[in-house]
């Protein structure tokens, strides 16, 4: 008997503006078909004055617990990937256990940038697998709004707001790949990439910052890092590629998920693709295009599911699931 972390509820939370690319050519040097042409992105998602990550999180946190008929009281853990938490300390997961009424167990941030959805899910898989907690929810939330230097339009028209949760519990499974739940973990980081995808300021140089990229860089690094983490899990679980129903893939630009598609031998029939509606998320990305995605009835229960995901450190990974 092996004790699978299986999906018991997704839900996410856009914020209400939203920006379409029209908007930007109006105060960057852009345009709608440049925008569109280079990332895939024709809108994204903006939090409003005065709202912040644990809000939004809190909101698609919500929305989980309604999808998996639970209270916040059913829940053991809470995770929330995130590199734009309200405040320095405490977390944005023990805010969110606030918001919700989750009066008993832990919560913590994972911090892995764009990747962090996958961290955070390798972190619940493992929490689950040892037994430490049955049943754990994990938000990926972000408002990359507020660290985004809206005079650069080499970065300001690729990022948007918003929030995705999903709540897994501990089942038996017979340890075969047709088993429902979380099969199998790649994570990778190489610190060494720093400079190419970064924010300028921070807790300890006493300054807030701005995002900073070499975007034609992390674009040469990521179809082949994200192929080869999507291939390694899928090896670990013991699937082929031929196998998988969906790629869920980290939304930052649609040439990208073409990309790694193509690598990977699967046809975009079988990929799910949020980036023109939200642009990129960091965290939230990938619960967002889950959530959609079984929202417009693409991701069905029993289905084989591979997510991956690269960001900021570098640091990138792949999970294997089954819906
Ligand atoms: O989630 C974290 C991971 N991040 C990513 O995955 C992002 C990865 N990178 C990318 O998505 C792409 O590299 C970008 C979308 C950022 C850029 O696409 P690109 O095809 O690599 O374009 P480029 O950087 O080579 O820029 C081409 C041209 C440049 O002009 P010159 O030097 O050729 O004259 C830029 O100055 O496009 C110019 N440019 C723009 N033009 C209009 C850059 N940004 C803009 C803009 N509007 N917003």
């Amino acid at each position: 008997m092996t004790i699978r972390a299986q999906v018991a509820g997704i839900g996410h939370y856009l914020p209400k503006r939203v920006v379409p690319n029209s908007e930007l050519e109006q105060s960057l040097d852009t345009s709608d078909e440049w925008i569109r042409t280079r990332s895939g992105i024709e809108r994204r998602h903006i939090v409003a004055e005065g709202e912040t990550t644990s809000e939004i999180a809190a909101h698609a946190a919500r929305n989980a617990l309604a999808d998996a008929g639970l209270t916040a009281g059913d829940l053991d853990a809470l995770i929330v990937a995130t590199s734009t938490p309200d405040l320095t300390f405490p977390s944005a997961a023990t805010m969110v256990q606030a918001r919700i009424g989750m009066e008993t167990g832990f919560a913590f941030d994972v911090q892995a940038v764009c990747a962090g959805f996958v961290y955070a899910l390798a972190n619940a898989n493992a929490l689950i697998a040892s037994g430490t907690a049955r049943r754990v929810m994990i938000i990926g939330a972000e408002t990359f709004s507020r660290i985004i230097d809206w005079s650069d339009r080499s970065t300001a028209v690729l990022f948007g707001d918003g929030a995705g949760a999903l709540i897994l519990e501990a089942s038996d499974g017979e340890g075969t790949p047709q088993d429902r739940g979380v099969l199998s973990v790649d994570l990778n980081s190489d610190g060494r990439f720093r400079d190419l995808l970064y924010v300028d300021g921070g807790v300890s140089t006493n300054s807030i910052g701005y995002l900073r990229m070499e975007g034609k860089e992390v674009f040469r690094h990521a179809v082949a890092k994200l192929a080869a983490s999507a291939e390694s899990a899928m090896e670990k679980a013991g699937v082929t590629a031929a196998e998988v129903d969906w790629v869920v893939p980290h939304q930052a630009n649609i040439r990208i998920i073409q990309g790694t598609a193509k690598k990977l031998g699967l046809p975009m029939e079988k990929v799910v693709v949020t980036v023109q509606d939200h642009g990129n998320t960091s965290a939230a990305s990938i619960p967002l295009a889950l959530s959609v995605g079984v929202q417009n009835g693409q991701i069905k229960k029993g289905d084989l599911l591979v997510t991956e995901a690269i960001g900021g450190g570098l640091a990138w990974g792949a999970v294997v699931i089954r819906w």
